[in-house]
């Protein structure tokens, strides 16, 4: 048994999806342990695609269960329509592969609306939110208004919290932000209506999860978002609101830390944003252009197009230490082909000086200038390779350079969209606790 944390190493989207449900085949558990429907991850099997926002990605294999721990933040109406979208394709959903937290946190109706009145009402200071109300649950959850799972079980419980927020957040609604408020009587009808349907999906999750680990099951957590989305380890503002980061997997499932074997970090080749904020490496030329373009770098969220950059290993390598990586998958490896040269970001040149940690202040991140390494290109066609030896040598040299400068060893390999296009360099659940490096 291993249990193993997938987190993201960037700005998120860097394929989280695709590596657990490639790892699953390894897993008897999948949990999520923070962010809501800002996720989107997208998976591939047999060319049919499925896009879940809040069910993990375990849920395509039968035999495994999957759990919404407490740190996720709930939209139920997304999470039954992925239910039912899923029962559509014949996949099974039922309480017995399924459980969410009782802890965890309702997305409101009201969270929603202020996300939405507040980016339109912050013109070009908005941080570029998904418009799925994160922000505003994960503030109420840490000023103790948040509503629970729990609370929705018991309609009198739920009503009288609902009624005390609701009076707070209309005002708040239509003083300050002046957007519409909501009746009492629509929303109460509406959870009333989820509270049936998702009843039996709701437990204890955490006990759980200890009870499957004490009998030797292996846990695979699946993070969302990425290291520079993270709350505090991000570039802040600019960030969501939870622990995108390994640490966040104990506090947002209910799990010691010394029950995770592996961490591993999901990193594209090159690197991507969405939203706003600071992007050192960004390419706005042809050449970000022609990523874009070859890797369908869309949001699979909001459609968003996302900014496209060159690799820089400065977010990869905080990543490794914020997260302790004891592996790291590159994503998207084929999309690089064709490229010449590929260049590498190795440190920053800040007011003359390198430095080779992204800092604290924006501000002073603005000023960074991406110092650059310059790597040969390939230009053979990567997708359908299996193992590292069958890569052109220019692509081989690449992630060993890439290793070196991450301090972490690449364990898998992505070169398509599909399961089969992968690349095995190491068992992540079989890997040792740390790399001392080489
Ligand atoms: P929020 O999480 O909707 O509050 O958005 C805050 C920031 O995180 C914005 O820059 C979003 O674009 C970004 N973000 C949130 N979720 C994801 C994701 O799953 N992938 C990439 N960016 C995300």
């Amino acid at each position: 048994m291993s249990n193993v944390v997938i987190v993201g190493a960037q700005w998120g989207d860097e394929g989280k999806g695709k590596v657990v449900d490639v790892l699953t085949e390894r897993a008897d558990v999948v949990v999520r342990f923070q962010g809501g429907n800002n996720a989107g991850h997208t998976l591939v099997v047999g060319g049919e695609k499925t896009v879940l926002h809040q069910i993990p990605s375990g849920i395509l294999h039968p035999r495994v269960k999957c759990v919404v721990g407490n740190g996720v933040v709930v939209n139920l109406e997304v999470f039954l329509e992925e239910i039912a979208k899923l029962r559509a394709k014949n996949v099974k959903v039922t309480p017995d592969n399924l459980l969410v937290s009782d802890r965890a946190h309702l997305i409101m109706p009201y969270h929603q609306r202020i996300d939405i009145a507040r980016e339109k009402g912050a013109g070009e200071a908005k941080i570029g939110t998904t418009g799925r109300g994160i922000g505003p649950t994960y503030e109420d959850k840490m000023a103790r208004k948040g509503l629970r799972l729990c609370d929705l079980l018991d309609e009198k419980v739920f009503d009288a919290k609902l009624r005390a927020q609701l009076e707070e957040k209309n005002h708040y609604l239509e003083k300050r932000l002046g957007a519409e408020p909501f009746t009492f009587d629509e929303v109460a009808d509406k959870f009333h209506t989820l509270a049936k349907e998702i009843r039996a999906f709701v437990g204890s999750t955490a006990p759980l999860l200890d009870r499957e680990m004490r009998a030797g099951k292996s846990v695979l957590f699946e993070g969302a978002q990425g290291a520079q989305l993270d709350v505090d380890h991000g570039t802040y503002p600019y960030v969501t609101s939870s622990s995108t980061v390994a640490g966040g997997a104990c506090t947002g499932a209910g799990v010691g830390p010394t029950w995770i074997d592996a961490v591993i970090g999901i990193s594209k080749a090159y690197t991507t944003r969405v939203g706003s904020g600071p992007f050192p490496t960004e390419l706005t030329d042809a050449v970000g252009d022609a990523l874009r373009k070859k890797g369908s770098e869309f949001g699979s969220t909001t459609g968003r197009p996302r900014r496209c950059g060159w690799l820089d290993t400065v977010v990869v390598r905080d990543a490794a230490r914020v997260n302790g990586l004891t592996g790291v998958t590159l994503m998207k490896m084929d999309v690089l082909s064709g490229t010449d040269p590929v260049r590498i970001c190795t440190g920053y040149e800040i007011d003359g000086k390198v430095v080779d940690e992204v800092p604290a202040s924006l501000e002073v991140l603005e000023r960074a200038k991406p110092v650059y390494e310059d790597h040969p290109g390939w230009t053979e066609d990567l997708t359908g390779l299996t193992t590292f030896d069958a890569l052109p040598n220019t692509a081989k040299s690449y992630v060993r350079r890439v290793e070196e400068l991450i301090k972490t060893p690449v364990v898998m390999i992505s070169v398509g969209p599909n399961r089969s296009e992968t690349i095995v360099l190491q068992d992540p659940f079989a890997m040792p606790k740390r790399w001392q490096g080489k």
